[in-house]
C-alpha cells in the first residue's frame, strides 16, 4: 500500500528521522527529506538511492516561514501529493525564564509548531484531491508534561498536540489521518546526547528500532487510527492513547 508512494520527512539528515526516512524507503516510498543540515541529508539521500529508492533532499530551515513554504512547494512539484508528512524537526534548547530571549523563543517554536502549520497547510489540499492521507507529529513528554528550562519546547510540543487534536476532526471529512507519536524508548541519537542523563544513555536504543509504527501511521486515514497520540516502542509495536 505505501508502494510508490511519498513520504515527507522533516529533521531526517539524522536521529529518529534519518531512521524513519529509510525505514519508509525501505517500503518502497519515495521520500522527500527536509532539514537544515544539507551536508548530512546529501548523504542520506545518496545511502537510499544507493539501495535502489527514490529520495530528494531539500535544505530548510524550518524556523523560517518563507524557506519552509519553499520546501513544501518543492517537495509537492517533485512528488505530488504524499500519503504521509512527518513533521519530526525539532530543536532543544534547555534555557530558564530569566535567560531565554524572545528570538530563542520564537526559533523553536517556529521550528516545531510553525512549521507543522505550513506544511501541512500545504499538504492538505493535495491530500484531499488524492483521497486522503497521514500527518504524524513527533511529540514528547513535553507534549503533556511541564519542565523546568523548556520555556519554549514545552509550549512547542503542547501545541503540536493541540494542532493535531483540531486537524484530526478537520480531517475525518477528507479522509485524513492526524495523529502524535513520541519515542516510547530512550533513543540514541544527537539531541538525547546532548540532553539525557547518564542513567538514560546507559539504555538507549537505536531509533531504528521505532521504526515500524511510523510505518504503521504512514498507511492510516481517517477511517483508521487518528487523534491519537502514539508512543512507538523499541520492540517494534506502539500503545495509542485517543485524544479525541
Ligand atoms: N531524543 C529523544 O529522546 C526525544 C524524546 C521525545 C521527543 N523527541 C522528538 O523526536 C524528534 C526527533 O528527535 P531526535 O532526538 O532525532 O532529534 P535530533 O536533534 O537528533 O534531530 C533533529 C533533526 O532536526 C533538524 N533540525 C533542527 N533544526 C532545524 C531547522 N531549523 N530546520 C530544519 N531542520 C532542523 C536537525 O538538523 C536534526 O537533523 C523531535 O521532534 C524531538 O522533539 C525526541
Amino acid at each position: 500500500m505505501l508502494q510508490g508512494h511519498t513520504a515527507i520527512v522533516t529533521g531526517a539528515a539524522q536521529g529518529l528521522g534519518y531512521a524513519i526516512a529509510k525505514a519508509y524507503a525501505a517500503e518502497g516510498m519515495r521520500v522527500a527529506l527536509l532539514d537544515i543540515r544539507g551536508d548530512l541529508l546529501a548523504d542520506v539521500a545518496a545511502e537510499i538511492k544507493q539501495n535502489g529508492g527514490d529520495a530528494l533532499s531539500i535544505t530548510v530551515d524550518l524556523a523560517d516561514a518563507g524557506e519552509t513554504q519553499r520546501a513544501a512547494d518543492a517537495a509537492l512539484a517533485h512528488y505530488g501529493a504524499p500519503r504521509v508528512l512527518v513533521h519530526n524537526a525539532a530543536l532543544l534548547i534547555t534555557r530558564s525564564m530569566r535567560e531565554i530571549t524572545l528570538a530563542d523563543w520564537q526559533k523553536e517554536i517556529n521550528i516545531i509548531l510553525q512549521a507543522a502549520f505550513i506544511l501541512s497547510k500545504a499538504v492538505w489540499e493535495p491530500m484531499i484531491n488524492a483521497g486522503g492521507g497521514s500527518l504524524v507529529y513527533l511529540s514528547s513528554g513535553s507534549g503533556y508534561k511541564g519542565f523546568i528550562e523548556e520555556v519554549a519546547y514545552n509550549p512547542g510540543k503542547h501545541g503540536i498536540e493541540g494542532l493535531m487534536k483540531c486537524l484530526a476532526l478537520e480531517g475525518r471529512e477528507f479522509n485524513i489521518a492526524v495523529n502524535a507519536a513520541t519515542p516510547g524508548a530512550p533513543i540514541n541519537t544527537p539531541m538525547s546526547a546532548q540532553n539525557y542523563t547518564e542513567e538514560l544513555k546507559q539504555r538507549w536504543v537505536d531509533p531504528a528500532l521505532l521504526a515500524p509504527a511510523f510505518v504503521f501511521l504512514a498507511r492510516q486515514d481517517a477511517g483508521g487510527l487518528t487523534g491519537h497520540r502514539v508512543a512507538a516502542r523499541s520492540d517494534g509495536s506502539w500503545d495509542a492513547i485517543d485524544l479525541l
